[in-house]
């Protein structure tokens, strides 16, 4: 099972961006568009308002930029970046190529697409990659869900979003952040969620809430596992902003209180492979999080997938030198 080796070189997340597209659509806005209420979405998704516009490329750059300056690196350090996205923003190349000659990295470029449990799913290739002898990744989970939601569609329309959120993820020699991770897939499920290419989301959203709960506690608790920590001692959960209920359910079939849970919903909606980082970022800029404290970041998504990682949080490289 996949516990984090002794000996395996280790990393720290040492910056961060977030970047949300400036138009906002708020409930009102949408009760215009097709048959629904602003009380109606808050009730059953926690969801107020989101953003809309941008491109994956362009969103990612924004938010590596702010990562890359916060860590105080030049581009030409960068060894390798991960672009997790659901919505590249054509068929080829990845978008992954496009951000990197307007980041200015000299690097390799790939897209991963684990659709919400994305950017989870990039943390751990990052890691692999630092394991290997790579000394800085830059970790983007971008997603520019508007452009293939169905705007005449309530059941779709209502939850899905654009927005980026990246990650720097630098080597350490000592153990580093990751204690435990997890990543999961059922493709038999993939019917309740897809897109055709060129085609619209279609989801069965009661079947999808039905399953996203229990996937996520299911990934969540491996990943504990293999870290040897218990849920409770846990001080701050990032999950997937998908539905405040599925985040709700899924804290208190942890054991775990809602005030643990990093929230960004209300104001993003679903941004996929962005909504983990976008709400680890606000916690962050919160000061929520302590050196020391132990995170866990759970998502789900279509596959179905589902992908967790426990993380004892330290923005200190040197602090991890021998
Ligand atoms: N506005 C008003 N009424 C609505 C709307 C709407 N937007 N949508 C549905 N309704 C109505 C339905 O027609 C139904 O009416 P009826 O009782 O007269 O038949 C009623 O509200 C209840 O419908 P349900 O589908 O049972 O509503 P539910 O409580 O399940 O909420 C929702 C629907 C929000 C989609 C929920 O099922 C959900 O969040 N599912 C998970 C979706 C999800 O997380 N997707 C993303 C996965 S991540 C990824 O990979 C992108």
């Amino acid at each position: 099972m996949p516990a984090v080796r002794d000996g395996v070189r280790g990393a720290v997340i040492t910056g961060w961006g977030s970047a949300l597209p400036p138009k906002v659509l708020t409930n009102k806005d949408l009760e215009g568009m097709f048959d629904t209420n602003d009380e109606w979405i808050v009730e059953r998704t926690g969801i107020r308002e989101r953003r809309v516009g941008g491109t994956t490329a362009g969103l990612s750059v924004e938010s590596g930029r702010q990562a890359m300056e916060m860590a105080g690196i030049e581009p030409a350090a960068i060894d390798a970046l991960i672009l997790a996205t659901t919505t590249p923003d054509r068929r080829v190349p990845a978008t992954a190529s496009t951000v990197q000659h307007e980041l200015g990295l000299t690097c390799g470029a790939f897209d991963v697409n684990a659709a919400c449990s994305g950017w989870v799913y990039g943390l751990v290739t990052a890691h692999g990659l630092i394991a290997m002898g790579a000394e800085k990744v830059l970790l983007i989970g971008t997603d520019t869900l508007a452009r293939i939601t169905d705007w005449d569609d309530r059941n779709t329309a209502v939850l899905f979003a654009d927005g980026s959120g990246a990650s720097v993820i630098e080597a350490v020699d000592g153990p580093g952040q990751l204690l435990g991770w997890d990543l999961d897939s059922d493709g038999s499920a993939e019917r309740f969620l897809y897109a055709e290419i060129d085609g619209f989301l279609m989801m069965e959203g009661r079947e999808v809430f039905r399953r996203a709960v229990r996937i996520m506690v299911d990934s969540a608790t491996k990943s504990l596992a293999h870290a040897g920590v218990k849920a409770e001692d846990i001080a701050l959960v990032v999950p997937h902003q998908a539905n405040i209920r599925i985040i709700s359910a899924a804290m208190d079939r942890l054991g775990l209180p809602m005030e643990r849970a990093s929230v960004v919903l209300d104001r993003t909606g679903n941004t996929s492979s962005a909504s983990i980082p976008l709400a680890l970022n606000e916690a962050l800029e919160q000061g929520r999080v302590s050196d020391g404290d132990l995170v866990l970041f759970v998502g789900f998504g279509a596959g179905m997938s589902a992908a967790s990682a426990v993380v004892r949080w330290s923005t200190d490289v040197d602090e991890h030198q021998p």
